[in-house]
């Protein structure tokens, strides 16, 4: 069975009641219990972390290294701003996701740049909760591909 960490950075404790038009009206508890039931039909096994810290999500990253197969990152504001995670995805080379809720692309261009997408397989975003239920069947293509001869 593969383990994949699914982490998520600053403010995202506060999904259901922040800026609703472009976060949707799940929150985090929502989008953990879409997470784990969706990973569970993948016969994977989803870690679900939130963290308001950016050392904090760097931890998780490493711990990730120990205990996982993959990793999905929703990592916030972080995204536009933090080497740190860069060069924690980049250290740990696990595959690994990158995923938003809203459509980045379509907002502020302070978001249109993220630090982590060069280290990533691939990037989702603009799908709400979904976005993380297309990154766990992305990652479980990936993971059951390495697993091959
Ligand atoms: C976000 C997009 C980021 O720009 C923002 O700072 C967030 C959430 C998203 O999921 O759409 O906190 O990562």
């Amino acid at each position: 069975m593969k383990t994949v960490y699914i982490l998520n950075g600053p403010n995202l404790n506060l999904l259901g009641l922040r800026e609703p038009e472009f976060y949707g009206h799940d929150t985090l508890a929502s989008v953990e219990t879409l997470c784990l039931a969706k990973a569970q039909t993948l016969d994977m096994v989803a870690i679900f972390r939130q963290t308001n810290v950016e050392g904090e999500l760097v931890n998780h990253i490493h711990e990730a290294h120990e205990k996982a197969q993959g990793i999905i990152i929703n990592a916030g504001a972080y995204t536009h701003t933090s080497v740190a995670l860069h060069d924690a995805i980049k250290a740990v080379a696990l595959p690994t996701i990158e995923v938003h809720l809203s459509n980045v692309y379509s907002r502020e261009t302070f978001r249109h740049h993220s630090y982590i997408s060069p280290v990533v397989r691939g990037v989702i975003c603009g799908f709400g909760a979904q976005s993380y239920e297309l990154a766990l069947d992305a990652l479980s293509t990936i993971l059951n591909k390495k697993g091959k001869a």
